[in-house]
C-alpha cells in the first residue's frame, strides 16, 4: 500500500507528462514527438493505470456500501484501463514506427512507405475513433463523480483518489489533443510530400 501511494504521488506532482502544447507544435522531428509522447505520456498511463485502478478498487470495498456510485465508478475506470492500454499499444506497434519510416523516407534514408489509404490515413483515423471511445467512457466517469467532487465528509483517501483522477483527465485530455492536432496531421501532411516525392 505504501509503494503505491508513493508511485501516485510521484505521478501527481513532479512527474506529470503535461507538457505545453506549444513545445509539442515547435518540434521538427515527427520521430522525436513519438519518441516523447511514449515516453513521457505512455510511460505515465502503464505505471498509472493500475495504481487509480486499485486506489477506487479499495474505495469501492471499503466504502462501496455507503456509495454504491464508487463500484460503478472502479467498473468504468477498468474499462477505460483496458481501451487505453490496448490503445497505446496499437500507437507503438503501428502508427508511430510508421510515421519513423515516413520521416526516413523524406530525408533521404531507406524508409519502407507504402503509397496507400492504409498506411497512415486508416490507422490514424481509427486512433481518433478510439480517442472519442475513450474520451466518451472519461466523460462517464467524470459525471458519477461529480465532476470528481467527493461527497461531504469524505476521508482523505477519497478526496486523494478524485484529485487524483482530476489531474489523470487532465493530462490524457491533453495526450490526445497533441496526437489529434500535432502528430497526426503533420504525418499526414509529410506522406502527401514524400507521396509527390516518389
Ligand atoms: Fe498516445
Ligand atoms: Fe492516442
Amino acid at each position: 500500500m505504501t509503494g503505491s501511494k508513493n508511485t501516485i504521488t510521484q505521478y501527481n506532482t513532479a512527474s506529470t507528462p503535461i507538457t505545453e502544447q506549444s513545445h509539442y507544435n515547435n518540434t521538427n522531428s515527427l520521430t522525436a514527438l513519438t519518441i516523447e509522447i511514449s515516453n513521457t505520456n505512455h510511460e505515465y498511463l502503464k505505471k498509472f493505470l493500475p495504481v487509480l485502478l486499485s486506489h477506487l478498487q479499495s474505495l469501492a470495498a471499503t466504502q462501496g456500501d455507503q456509495n454504491p456510485v464508487l463500484h460503478r465508478l472502479h467498473s468504468h475506470f477498468l474499462s477505460l484501463k483496458e481501451e487505453i492500454e490496448m490503445h497505446i499499444q496499437k500507437e507503438e506497434l503501428i502508427i508511430f514506427p510508421r510515421i519513423k519510416e515516413l520521416e526516413k523516407f523524406y530525408t533521404g534514408q531507406s524508409g519502407k512507405v507504402i503509397f496507400s489509404p492504409t498506411f497512415l490515413q486508416a490507422p490514424a483515423t481509427l486512433m481518433e475513433q478510439e480517442h472519442q471511445q475513450i474520451e466518451k467512457t472519461l466523460s462517464v466517469i467524470k459525471e458519477l463523480s461529480n465532476q470528481y467532487t467527493p461527497p461531504p465528509g469524505a476521508c482523505t483517501s477519497f478526496e486523494h483518489t478524485f484529485s487524483l483522477l482530476q489531474t489523470f483527465e487532465k493530462n490524457l485530455l491533453h495526450h490526445i489533443e497533441v496526437e489529434n492536432k500535432i502528430l497526426f496531421p503533420k504525418a499526414l501532411i509529410l506522406f502527401k510530400k514524400c507521396q509527390a516525392m516518389a
